[in-house]
């Protein structure tokens, strides 16, 4: 057997694999390093981060300026808590509200405080403006949605890795086909207690499954016409990440309660947020939600610095075209090659569907493959591939990143068919 010396990546993989809990399985690549697009190894190697750390790192890698705030704001003040007022929040939330158009913002930390947060606003929403009776409010869901992994938003999954055998699962929630309006139909026709219908315009995780034109505007017609809160998680569509500011945009709707996270702090700290107006964000009142580190100068000093940037660095208008140029690209690697099944994606966040090749070889060893062409990507659901790098690539890095997604594809169909 040949005994092969021992790399600095192994060092640290094995580490973690050692004092970790195993509830990740990554690519064989250890980071220490990045700055716009581009991510470097513990050797030194440098790859396209075609993952952006799931649309988080939509301003590229170190922003200059988000880091800047954030060095500046860290000198200064930190954390209060929400026990005291801080000079920062304030302007943070007349800022992120005066962007958005909602009056009101809930700040939280992760994507899925965020999402708990806005079930139980449309709860308290249903009981005390709706009238849905104490303790039957329903939040109505679509299959095959990420969430994140708390006990609620597993419990909204109908996927069996993200639930099983963590159960009890909570209740009042429902779960209808993704795409599909008549569904929701049949469900607001029947049901009265229905609080929000909660959904990703695109669903991420699921592979970026992209509806039906028609689907948002038919979902806002919907929820208006039966009195159901539209509930948009745009945690990871949004922020440019699909060619508009929303995702929503597409089809001109706003949801009654906005969901954001991952690039609302440019990849640097926890940020999220909840925005409604007041006749929702209002049912909450003191010393009935909260969070310690929500709303924390820091986090609010970085969040100003990530939009503005959006809109400085005109990087929806960027994402909109280079996502173009990508889907155009890989949709010319798909006429070459037999392993690409579906190319499809808004903006820059897109996916491939990759046949089974070879002996078993699916996504993932196309994964290691483009890796070891310094390229990050990672697979989900064992044949879909998504690609969604910073939204501050540039026309001539798209083809250099598609080159090297080229030349990795068609070695593996000339090698499956040879
Ligand atoms: C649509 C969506 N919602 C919620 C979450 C959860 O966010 P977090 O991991 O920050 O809790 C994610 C994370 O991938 C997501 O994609």
């Amino acid at each position: 057997m040949e005994i092969r010396e021992l790399t600095k990546s192994d060092y640290f993989i094995n580490l973690e694999h050692e004092y970790g809990a195993h509830n990740y399985h990554p690519l064989p690549v250890v980071l220490d390093r990045g700055k716009g697009i581009f991510v470097w190894d513990v050797e030194g190697k440098k790859y396209f981060d075609f993952l952006s750390a799931y649309s988080s790192v939509n301003q590229g890698h170190c922003h200059p300026q988000i880091i800047n705030a954030l060095i500046n704001q860290a000198q200064k003040l930190t954390l209060t808590s929400r026990a005291f007022h801080n000079n920062l929040l304030g302007e943070y939330e007349k800022y992120i509200t005066e962007y958005f158009h909602f009056d009101k913002v809930l700040p939280m930390n992760t994507g899925v405080e965020a999402v708990e947060t806005a079930v139980k606003l449309a709860r308290r929403w249903a009981y005390k403006i709706k009238g849905v009776e104490e303790n039957k409010a329903a939040i109505l869901f679509v299959e095959g949605n990420f969430h994140g992994r708390t006990l609620l938003a597993i419990s909204a999954s109908n996927d069996p890795d993200s639930n099983k055998q963590f159960g009890p699962l909570a209740p009042g929630i429902l779960k209808i086909a993704y795409n599909n309006l008549q569904a929701i139909e049949n469900e607001f026709s029947t049901n009265k207690n229905i609080a929000g219908f909660l959904f990703e315009p695109i669903q991420g995780e699921a592979g970026v499954i992209v509806p039906d034109e028609g689907y948002l505007k038919g979902i806002r017609e919907l929820c208006t016409k039966y009195n159901v809160l539209m509930i948009a998680d745009e945690i990871q569509t949004g922020l440019g990440r699909c060619g508009k500011m929303l995702a929503c945009d597409y089809e001109n709707v706003r949801p009654d309660i906005l969901i954001l996270g991952k690039a609302l702090s440019g990849g640097t700290i926890p940020v999220s947020a909840v925005l409604a107006d007041n006749e929702i964000m209002l049912t909450i009142q003191p010393g009935e939600h909260g969070s310690t580190y929500g709303g924390n100068p820091l986090a609010c000093a970085v969040a100003i610095e990530a939009l503005k940037i959006l809109e400085e660095e005109k990087l929806i208008e960027n994402s909109f075209l280079m996502g173009n140029i990508f889907r155009e690209r890989m949709l010319q690697i798909q006429s070459k090659s037999d392993l690409i099944t579906c190319v499809r994606g808004r903006g820059l966040f897109n996916a491939i569907v990759i046949k089974q090749f070879g002996e078993n070889k699916s996504a993932w060893d196309v994964c290691l493959a483009l890796k070891e062409e310094g390229l990050l990507a990672k697979q989900t659901h064992g044949d879909i591939i998504r690609f969604a790098p910073p939204l501050v690539i540039n026309e001539k890095q798209i083809h250099e990143a598609a080159d090297i997604i080229e030349k990795v594809i068609l070695e593996f169909n000339y090698k499956t068919i040879s």
